[in-house]
């Protein structure tokens, strides 16, 4: 059976002139089993006609946001959660900018703003405008908001130049649908995790905390979504957005997020703890900003709970992945942590250094686990995190006696 089987997919157009390829990449979706709606620019229009969409669909092509038929029949809201997945082929550089901005000012960015469902974006420009600095940072935004980019492919263009900017062919599109909602190995697997750092607070203005950016965290939570898993992130403060199709709880202090991830840890099957919770707390916190009438001021300071510690101590505990930050003897340390904490698998990274850590974007792991060991290299966190969620998934499945 074809991974794209009674899936119901929205096909967005714009106003390309590779939106004569999108009819063929209909075509394909259809026969692969994939129930497909249209919805088409008013720039589309200009390119193909809706009955061409229409007569190969067998059902009416959406174009208008505020037309009372269509609105009737489906409407904007209804079909942004009626879809499994909404497609944008081609998507050009005017697209890309609307909801780049959080614009609704059509019915297809609308969709965009409204859904909460994947949306893949296969781009289509002349290669200046795809190399144009403004496109490039409404590319980053949209990536950062959880969009994914399909292509462009490089080669000659309709224009005449030569560049990046092609639109993906249909079938290359029809193949990344086809990966894209095929189902994951982790599917109705519950994950809980934890990221960023706690705040604990001396007073109403002032906390003590860790250096943690989330980033890591917030990847790994993307990463295993990606598996199929239903992610839930309990998360200290961060400045990410929050990532598509992931469960977020909102903390401040360690007592704080112990609450939560107890509260939620029956119901998973595995638990990540990325977090950088504060060890400590202020033994009190004072009800008014501290003034600074003396030379010196000691704190109090009292241990936090151990979450991951206390995770993987109860009776029936999930599959329990810590992560080590250490300065020195990362190795021997985490292994030690592993070990006293009596967790499955730990991830250690060298802190402390120029490259890789807290707030840097690239980072480097040792997995540990009894009876074996893997470096993973520099690179990218998000990279690093697909790499990190497939070692996880072996452990696991491996550990549990879970099949394949
Ligand atoms: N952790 C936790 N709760 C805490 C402290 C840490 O859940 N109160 C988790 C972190 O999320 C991480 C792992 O434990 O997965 C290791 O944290 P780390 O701070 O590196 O180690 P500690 O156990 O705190 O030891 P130390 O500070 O002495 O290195």
């Amino acid at each position: 059976m074809s991974q794209l089987e009674n899936k119901k997919i929205l096909l967005g157009v714009c106003g390309g002139i590779s939106a004569y390829k999108s009819a063929v990449l209909l075509r394909a979706l259809q026969q692969a089993g994939a129930e497909v709606r249209v919805v088409m620019t008013s720039s589309a229009q200009a390119f193909v006609t809706p009955l061409t969409f229409q007569a190969l669909c067998g059902h009416p092509v959406y174009t208008e946001l505020l037309d009372p038929e269509q609105e009737a029949a489906m409407d904007h809201i209804s079909l942004a959660r009626w879809a499994d997945m909404i497609l944008v082929a081609p998507a050009t550089a005017n697209f890309i900018a609307r909801v780049a901005n959080g614009h609704a000012s059509d019915l297809l960015s609308t969709l965009c703003l409204a859904a909460t469902i994947p949306i893949a974006l296969a781009p289509a420009m002349n290669q200046a405008m795809w190399n144009n600095p403004a496109t490039q940072r409404n590319i980053d935004t949209i990536t950062r908001y959880g969009y994914r980019l399909w292509g462009p492919d490089e080669g000659d263009q309709a224009c005449g130049e030569t560049g990046p900017g092609r639109m993906l062919e249909p079938e290359t599109l029809l193949r990344r649908a086809s990966d894209f909602l095929k189902p994951g190995p982790l599917r109705g697997v519950s994950v809980l995790m934890t990221a960023g750092g706690t705040q604990e607070p001396i007073d109403p203005v002032r906390f003590v905390g860790n250096r943690s950016s989330g980033k890591m965290g917030y990847a790994l939570a993307e990463a295993m979504r990606d598996l199929g898993a239903e992610v839930t992130l309990v998360s200290g403060p961060v400045s990410l957005n929050p990532p598509s199709a992931i469960d977020i709880c909102t903390v401040q202090t360690a007592n704080e997020m112990r609450d939560a991830v107890m509260a939620r840890v029956e119901e998973c099957s595995i638990f990540i703890a990325v977090a950088a919770v504060a060890d400590y707390r202020p033994a009190s916190v004072a009800a008014e900003k501290i003034k600074k009438r003396s030379d010196s001021l000691n704190l109090e300071l009292v241990r936090n709970p151990d979450i991951l510690a206390e995770v993987a101590a109860l009776a029936d505990p999930p599959f329990t992945v810590g992560f080590a930050a250490e300065t020195e003897q990362v190795e021997a340390f985490a292994e030690e942590k592993r070990r006293s904490k009596g967790v499955d698998m730990i991830a250690a990274n060298q802190v402390g250094t120029s490259e890789g850590g807290f707030e840097s974007d690239r980072n480097s792991l040792t997995l540990l686990w009894e009876g074996g060991r893997e470096s993973l290299a520099m690179m990218e966190k998000s990279h690093l995190a697909r790499q990190l969620s497939e070692r996880i998934l072996k452990r696991y499945q491996l550990e549990r006696g879970v099949d394949e």
